[in-house]
């Protein structure tokens, strides 16, 4: 390649060189004191020298999160299509319609009908009123903590070290937002009033927020997203919600960053044993267990035992916690047998003919496929 060079004075170049040179040496040899007293510094945990963010490549994390996401990436204008999305690219389009092609006429049928506006008079021919209701209000819990994944999972992009946990994370927050949005579009479809946070959940989700650095992980990676993806694997049978699939799907990952990163970044001694943290994850679960109470006249609406369904998710955030490194002032097998003692106490106090039974080992995701990803969650083999 030719070009034609332009004339520098050589004296000007070099005198600017050494005024940055000096700048530079001056700007961050200030923000390096400053930063060591905790009085300010540079702001960005992040390493131009090599051209990395504090913590460094972490190629690992990038390929089981970043580019597993985007290998997984979906769109809701093809698995939506009665919803008001237009996502889909030119190529992807025409991969879409050519699927169309390959479809039998009663295939074709149904997607027609879904893809026209009447996908709300489907759910309304599918399910009674009381169904309706009971389904927005399960889902409707999900959507307010779809809300709060997003904010914190962009909290949470600021406080990851390493170039591979900040692509991780990054993916995580457009997830959410996905989430949050397609949902909206899911619930508002069913056509009944859309019922606004529990007290319960409103404690749960707002102490998430407001927990401080990697303790945010445990509030919403292992705790909400385990209870996300726990209602998601329950649901995402029922016609009209087959989309929830891959909700379930995106949540499995999301419960798995913690573990992940952990095994990169080790929490320290006194992250890991801090009692006062250790109280706070406790209490922090406490609000599911009322939460969750709230939610039995709509489970039962629906035929689900709301008490086995408490018990497969506890069994799941417990897993999820212990792998990741939280610990909880008591071991887990004793938060869980003592949350099952509290659940039979319930069930006794307001099922008389109940008899005592072990709700931990209940399993509610409903599905092979579904059962599947959390198989692959749960043994961690997410690479
Ligand atoms: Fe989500
Ligand atoms: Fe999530």
């Amino acid at each position: 390649m030719e070009f034609k060079k332009a004339p520098v004075n050589r004296r000007v170049v070099q005198l600017n060189r050494w005024i940055e040179k000096g700048a530079n040496f001056a700007i961050r040899s200030y923000d390096g004191v400053m930063g060591r007293l905790h009085l300010g510094g540079r702001r960005a945990a992040y390493d131009d020298l090599a051209y990395e963010f504090v913590g460094g490549a972490k190629d690992k994390l990038r390929a089981k999160h970043y580019d597993k996401s985007l290998r997984l990436l979906w769109k809701a204008e093809q698995h939506a299509p009665w919803s008001s999305f237009r996502d889909l690219t030119p190529a992807e389009k025409k991969v879409a319609e050519h699927a169309l092609r390959e479809l039998n006429p009663e295939e074709i049928e149904l997607r027609e009908r879904i893809a026209k506006p009447e996908f709300s008079e489907m759910l309304k021919q599918t399910y009674t009123p009381e169904q309706r209701a009971a389904l927005v209000s399960i889902l409707s819990t999900i959507g307010h903590g779809e809300a709060y994944a997003w904010l914190v999972s962009a909290e949470l992009l600021g406080q990851l070290k390493s170039t591979g946990a900040k692509a991780a994370a990054t993916m995580q927050v457009i997830e959410e937002a996905k989430h949050f949005v397609v949902l909206r579009e899911l619930i508002l479809a069913f056509d009944v009033s859309v019922p606004r946070l529990s007290a319960w959940e409103y404690l749960l989700l707002e102490s998430a927020l407001k927990a401080k650095g990697l303790e945010k992980f445990f509030g919403m990676n292992v705790l909400v997203e385990g209870v996300a993806l726990s209602i998601f694997g329950l649901l995402s049978h029922l016609p009209g919600l087959e989309i929830l699939r891959l909700f379930h799907l995106d949540e499995s990952r999301h419960t798995a960053l913690p573990i992940n990163y952990f095994s990169e970044f080790d929490m320290t001694r006194w992250q890991k044993i801090n009692p006062i943290a250790q109280l706070r994850r406790l209490r922090m679960i406490m609000p599911a267990i009322p939460m969750v109470f709230h939610l039995e006249e709509a489970a039962a609406e629906l035929g689900i035992d709301i008490f086995e369904f408490t018990g497969s998710v506890l069994r799941k955030v417990l897993h999820l916690a212990q792998r990741a490194g939280y610990k909880m002032v008591l071991p887990p097998a004793v938060i869980a047998s003592t949350i099952n003692l509290l659940l039979n106490a319930y069930c006794l106090m307001t099922h008389p003919a109940h008899e005592f039974r072990d709700f931990t080992t209940a399993e509610t995701t409903v599905g092979a496929d579904q059962r599947a990803v959390e198989a692959e969650v749960f043994g961690l083999a997410t690479g």
